[in-house]
């Protein structure tokens, strides 16, 4: 038996050979098609080529090209597990010209691989052509020599391939199989054409034209072949089955899902087997290729997917999530051909098992619920809609798993009475939004939310990608154009532009299409759902509808992205320095800066702040991957995340985890935002400032990468400064500096030492002559630079000088005032110092004074005053 890894080898081999560039599949997730779900034939990743937008350097190409119909224009999720050829998940062997060979050598290499290097019996072969394309059935004949009954014309569009509406397409030839005549079926194109005896195992397309958006055909600069074989298929026909699931890939997995549940895929049970082996190729494929389950686009077809398996799981009995237990089996089958599968094959695991875990919880509600209300149904009865909605809104159960677990018995669904229930959801959210404050200008975004849904964001693996435009918004108001110098918001299906939230900051970069090119300035978030692109129009025109080419400024996401990582770095560090009171206030990731606000009641220390870098930066140098993963919120708290939120019930989260200590991860956190790889790529992190913003909350601002080296840089420079300004080396500056400081302080004591001296010595302050003021004399004195401690030694000075009289001195210091009153002892019964020197306090602006009656003191604000101080005692002396 040739096995399906050796049938993907020589078809690779044979067209290697024939000086075809092998090319490896190309992700599930188109790059080049936004209008695209996901790949779904082999050309689609040569699309530009065949349209002549990009060029090879070899004008040939050959691979086995992953596709998923489940969603979009192809979706066969419905049938899967109940037909013999239907997959969500297949592989696509094709060869391409592009602009190099035609028809003729088309036809030659496929009749070639299949007769002579597969040894298919030629009888067995049928070929079908466009009923006007007599080029295609003349060398069928000149070539296989086929019997012309058995080049059968064909009218309908099944011998038309195009891709899409618009773009590349052509007459097409396709090559059948008759399994024989003890197989019900009939030849293509007769009534019993869709029996399962004549299959239909490779379609060749002479790609001619490029249908335009008016229905138009243009011809295509250079006619091209692509070519599409269901892998899957030509197994089928080349091991001696009919069915694709009795392959050798999908035989292993049965009976790995065999083993696991301890069933048979027999009976009612096979449809369950073959769901989970094909569903487990998709899902693992997809998550390998960067799609993660969630609740909208291309992870909500995923999430359907899974689920759909998941329900086929627990009617085998499977009383433990199962589907991660298979993953296995598909790695050792597939593995080899799809490398990326070994590399995810962790990521798959978890994933699948966190979903099943999560889904488990509603199934069997669920499930209970779907009992109860079909109890009364009879075949081709419907089921309200509102209880299907039900089952989608509170139990988790995607419309199509409900249609799939309604058809064993013939029930059908009631899909307007479903539609009317969403209906009434959005409504009820859109008044709940407003009820909460929201600002009447947002109408504009539920309108656009409602009709197109959610934004799709690329941009956690991807800084570039094409988009459609949704919808436009210029002022509040949407718009369907918008010319040069505009500035306008656009929302396209899918962007790798990340909308300012969770702290951090929108991204900017630039945006273009066939006709226009445009800069983005910011990107919002509105509604939490919408990626608002605010766009300058440079030159040309945009339309709804529009293909446009989204690039980030993938310097300035970096940077964003180093932010962030470090901002989660930082906070681990706070609560290992600090403590576990430490709790995010708020935080601000912009691509220059990082700032993060923690409950804490003191100013972190120099030292904390050491320790905190300390701390940060090891982690940044050991270099550990960062790792997300999907989880329930609940589970998230087990793993020991921090910051929830309220997450509502069957809300995931997104879980980030970082670094290492002691073997678990140094920091898990939730959150949406966009983060390094790896910490190394943070570089370095320093702290540039510290502070209060309210009672008990501190914020600490900091920098990263370049920012951090600059900032370091020029600090080092300013070091160096001081030190040639002081010539010595910058390791000297530190002690330098603290002697000079000792050095000021002596100078100053010695000087103010001085001037006390001067003032005690007569030679300064004390120097008048006496005043008569009525009976008494006076001494009334102001110094300045004396230190108010020296006070009372000047004015005993005074009175010895005085004999019998009153001193009154004022010390000017910095602008305030000190008093000192001093009477001599012969005079206390007449005159007491503390009135006087109230009296002083009050016109230097100051409040009280006091002592004895033979010496006062205080003081007062205002030294400006002093003049007039004194004249207010001179005047109470004077009576
Ligand atoms: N693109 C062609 C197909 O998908 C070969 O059938």
């Amino acid at each position: 038996m040739t096995s399906t890894n050796d049938i993907r080898r020589s078809f690779l081999d044979y067209f290697g050979n024939a000086g075809h560039d092998v090319v490896p599949s190309a992700p599930l997730v188109p790059y080049n098609d936004p209008t695209l779900m996901f790949v779904n034939a082999g050309m689609v990743p040569f699309k530009n080529v065949f349209t002549g937008l990009e060029s090879r350097a070899i004008p040939r190409a050959t691979s086995s090209q992953k596709c998923v119909r489940a969603g979009g224009k192809h979706n066969d999720l419905d049938n899967v597990g109940y037909t013999a050829r239907h997959h969500t998940f297949f592989e696509m062997l094709g060869n391409f010209s592009f602009g190099d060979y035609f028809k003729e050598q088309a036809i030659t290499h496929a009749w070639t691989l299949l007769t002579k290097d597969w040894g298919l019996n030629p009888d067995r072969l049928t070929a079908t052509v466009y009923h006007t394309d007599d080029e295609a059935f003349d060398l069928w004949k000149k070539i296989a020599g086929l019997p012309e009954h058995r080049i059968i014309r064909i009218p309908t569009s099944d011998n038309f391939w195009s891709m899409g509406d618009t773009g590349p397409c052509g007459p097409c030839s396709e090559i059948f199989y008759d399994h024989g005549d003890h197989i019900f079926g009939g030849p293509p194109g007769s009534p019993d054409e869709d029996g399962d005896r004549f299959v239909e195992i490779w379609n060749l397309v002479f790609m001619q034209f490029e249908r335009q958006d008016d229905g138009t055909d243009v011809p295509l600069p250079k006619p091209s072949i692509d070519t599409g074989m269901g892998l899957e298929r030509i197994a089928a026909v080349m091991q001696g089955v009919t069915d694709n699931y009795d392959t050798d890939t999908f035989k292993a997995l049965i009976e790995a899902s065999e083993a696991l549940t301890g069933t048979k895929a027999q009976g009612e049970q096979m449809a369950s087997h073959r769901v989970i082996a094909d569903h487990l190729r998709s899902t693992s494929f997809l998550l390998a290729d960067g799609v993660m389950p969630s609740n909208e686009g291309r992870g909500y077809v995923l999430r359907r997917i899974m689920r759909r398996a998941m329900r086929h799981a627990h009617l085998l009995g499977a009383k433990e999530p199962l589907m991660h237990r298979l993953v296995g089996s598909l790695s050792a089958e597939m593995g080899a051909a799809y490398p990326e599968l070994l590399r995810a094959q962790p990521l798959i695991e978890a994933t699948l098992k966190q979903e099943e875990t999560q889904f488990r919880r509603t199934l069997d509600k669920g499930l209970k619920l779907l009992d109860e209300a079909t109890a009364g149904m009879g075949p081709g009865d419907v089921l309200a809609g509102e209880t299907v909605f039900k089952l989608y809104d509170t139990f988790g159960f995607p419309y199509d798993l409900t249609e799939d677990a309604l058809r064993a018995q013939g029930f059908g669904i009631d899909a307007a009475g479903f539609e009317a229930a969403m209906g009434e959801q959005k409504a009820r959210a859109r008044a709940a939004w407003k009820g909460s404050g929201a600002k009447a200008s947002d109408d504009v975004w539920f309108d656009i939310a409602e009709r197109v849904g959610s934004t799709e964001f690329t941009g956690y693996t991807a800084t570039e990608g094409e988009g459609q435009v949704v919808a436009l918004v210029n002022d509040g108001v949407e718009v369907q154009s918008a010319v040069a110098n505009d500035t306008v918001t656009i929302i396209t299906n899918q962007t790798p532009f990340y909308g300012e939230s969770g702290g951090q900051m929108g991204d900017a970069g630039s945006i273009s299409g066939a006709y226009f090119r445009g800069e983005v300035t910011d990107t919002a978030k509105p509604l939490g759902r919408l990626h608002a692109h605010q766009v300058t129009l440079a030159s040309g025109e945009i339309k709804v509808g529009d293909v446009v080419q989204l690039k980030v400024d993938s310097a300035r996401r970096n940077a964003l992205r180093a932010n962030h990582s470090a901002t989660h770095l930082l906070h681990a560090a706070l609560r290992n320095t600090l403590g576990e009171h430490v709790t995010q206030k708020g935080s601000m990731v912009a691509h220059d800066r990082l700032r993060f606000d923690f409950s804490h009641n003191q100013p972190v220390s120099g030292d904390e702040i050491a320790a905190i870098e300390a701390e940060v930066n090891a982690q940044i140098r050991s270099n550990s991957a960062v790792t997300t993963r999907l989880m329930a919120p609940d589970q998230a708290v087990e793993a020991g995340a921090l910051a929830l939120f309220g997450e509502k019930y069957g809300d995931e989260v997104r879980v980030l985890s970082m670094g290492d200590a002691d073997g678990k991860n140094y920091s898990v956190e939730l959150c949406g935002g966009t983060h390094v790889n790896a910490l190394g790529d943070i570089a370095l992190m320093t702290v540039i400032s510290e502070g209060a913003v309210a009672s008990g909350i501190r914020r600490i601002e900091a920098l990263t990468g370049e920012a951090a080296r600059l900032h370091l840089s020029q600090r080092e420079s300013q070091l160096k400064g001081l030190a040639s300004l002081l010539k010595i080396s910058p390791d000297e500056v530190g002690a330098r500096v603290e002697t000079l400081l000792a050095e000021r302080r002596a100078l100053e004591k010695e000087l103010s030492d001085t001037k006390t001296k001067l003032a005690l010595s007569g030679e300064g302050a004390v120097s008048s002559e006496p005043e008569v003021l009525g009976e008494y004399g006076f001494l009334g004195q102001l110094v300045s630079g004396l230190d108010p401690k020296e006070l009372r030694g000047l004015l005993d000075q005074a009175k010895n000088r005085l004999g019998s009289g009153v001193a009154a001195i004022i010390a000017i210091n910095d602008g305030r005032a000190s008093i000192g009153v001093a009477v001599t002892d012969d005079l206390v019964e007449r005159q007491s110092a503390v009135d006087l020197v109230r009296a002083g306090v009050e016109v230097l602006g100051g409040n009280g004074g006091g002592g004895r009656p033979a010496m006062a003191q205080g003081g007062g604000p205002d030294g400006s005053k002093a003049d007039a101080a004194l004249d207010a005692i001179r005047k109470i002396l004077l009576g």
